[in-house]
């Protein structure tokens, strides 16, 4: 299993996925172009050697970094692997990178990955979602993990 930068080729997969989980999935066009023309673009996928299992996909804009989607294939999900996503992706970023991202307000499953990883709800975005659905808009700094992040309040309280 390896965590690798997507390139063009990976285009029908991370498709493939993002029509399966998506209700307003982006078109292959739009992904295609994400993956080789936008300066700005980051996006990772896990690969199994065989298969795209998952995927993250950002831009990068000199300090702020917004994750635009993440996504796990249907058969793999609840197995740990949107962690090992989002845990390798964070791990490139160093304390002062802002990150923040929008998830639906029903989207549990999202909202509670990212808080895993410190992610903090910092506004709500009214009717963000061609359907009327809110967006939460959540923030974290850097790459720091639960466990750190835990030690930290810890002794801050002290
Ligand atoms: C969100 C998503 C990426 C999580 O990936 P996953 O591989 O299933 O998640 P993991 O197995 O690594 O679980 C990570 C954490 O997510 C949360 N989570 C995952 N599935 C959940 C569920 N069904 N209900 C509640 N929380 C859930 C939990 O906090 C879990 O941690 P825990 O197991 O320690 O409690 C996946 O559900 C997905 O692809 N969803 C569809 C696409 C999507 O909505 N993306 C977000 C757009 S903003």
């Amino acid at each position: 299993m390896q965590f690798r930068k997507a390139v063009i080729q990976d285009v029908d997969g991370i498709w493939e996925i993002e029509q399966s989980v998506f209700s307003s999935p982006w078109s292959r066009k739009q992904l295609a172009h994400e993956l080789v023309a936008n300066p700005i673009a980051s996006h990772w996928v896990l690969d199994d050697g065989s298969s795209i299992i998952g995927f993250i996909m950002s831009h990068v804009v000199q300090s702020e970094v917004q994750i635009i989607n993440i996504a796990i294939k249907l058969s793999h999900q609840c197995r740990g692997y949107g962690k090992r996503v989002l845990s390798e992706f964070l791990s490139q970023f160093n304390e002062k990178m802002y990150l923040f991202l929008e998830v639906r307000e029903s989207n549990q499953p999202a909202y509670y990955l990212y808080s895993h990883f410190g992610f903090e709800q910092v506004d709500i975005r009214k009717k963000y979602y061609y359907d009327g659905e809110d967006a939460i808009v959540m923030a974290k700094m850097g790459n720091k993990i639960p466990t750190l992040l835990n030690l930290e309040k810890k002794r801050m309280s002290h």
